[in-house]
């Protein structure tokens, strides 16, 4: 039997769910991971990085949370811009229920819809996306991602993406200012950099 991957649709590992504190120098929640979900163990390092290090949310009304796993980045921008709607997107049932039952633990339920890919209408546009990409589940695929969510930017929209430099930041950073997306280094540490993505309206 294959072990199972964090990106898989419908993890086969047994559920035990663990609570995890996520801490930042303006907030701190606990929330509650499981086996199957990527990270259940401790909020990720390049999770933390993208949400101590991204531009402020302050503004948008609608933000993707793109890959949103059991939820740390829907729940803590649903606490921290509470104008925004947050879509919370993942391919993975149990990262979904995850990010429901947090979202509402955090009295945030009306204000994150948690949706698989599939489930946004297609009239959905965002101010934000903000995701710590699925770069394990190889090239093709994350590109595929990208080429699908980031074209639903609004006119003058970022996107904010984590990637390990040894995962290939660099070299993602590059295709996608060749696929039309100008794409900037915004932060870098401890080997994670912020991929900063505008959309001038060029690429609709
Ligand atoms: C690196 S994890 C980040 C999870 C969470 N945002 C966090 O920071 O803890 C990437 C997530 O993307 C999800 N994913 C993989 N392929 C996807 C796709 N095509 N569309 C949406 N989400 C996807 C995975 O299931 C996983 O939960």
């Amino acid at each position: 039997m294959s072990a199972g991957h964090y990106f898989d649709d419908d993890p086969d590992a047994p559920s035990a769910p663990t609570m995890v504190e996520v801490t930042l120098p303006d907030l701190s929640m606990t929330l509650t991971a499981d086996r199957g979900v990527f990270s259940a163990e401790k909020l990720d390092a390049g999770t933390k990085f993208l949400l101590q290090e991204a531009p402020s949310v302050a503004g948008a009304t609608s933000v993707l949370d793109l890959g949103c796993g059991w939820g740390p980045v829907s729940c803590v921008t649903a606490q921290r811009e509470p104008a925004a709607h947050i879509w919370a997107v993942d391919v993975n049932a149990r990262a979904r229920a995850l990010t429901e039952a947090n979202a509402a633990a955090i009295g945030a339920a009306d204000r994150v819809t948690v949706a698989e890919p599939d489930g946004v209408p297609d009239d959905i546009r965002f101010d934000r996306i903000l995701s710590n990409p699925p770069i394990r589940v190889g090239k093709k695929a994350l590109h595929d991602m990208l080429l699908r969510w980031l074209p639903r930017l609004a006119d003058g929209g970022r996107a904010h993406l984590v990637v390990q430099k040894h995962l290939g930041s660099d070299s993602l950073a590059r295709w996608l200012g060749e696929q039309g997306f100008p794409t900037e280094r915004l932060a870098s540490r401890a080997g994670y950099r912020i991929l900063e993505v505008a959309m001038t309206g060029d690429q609709q």
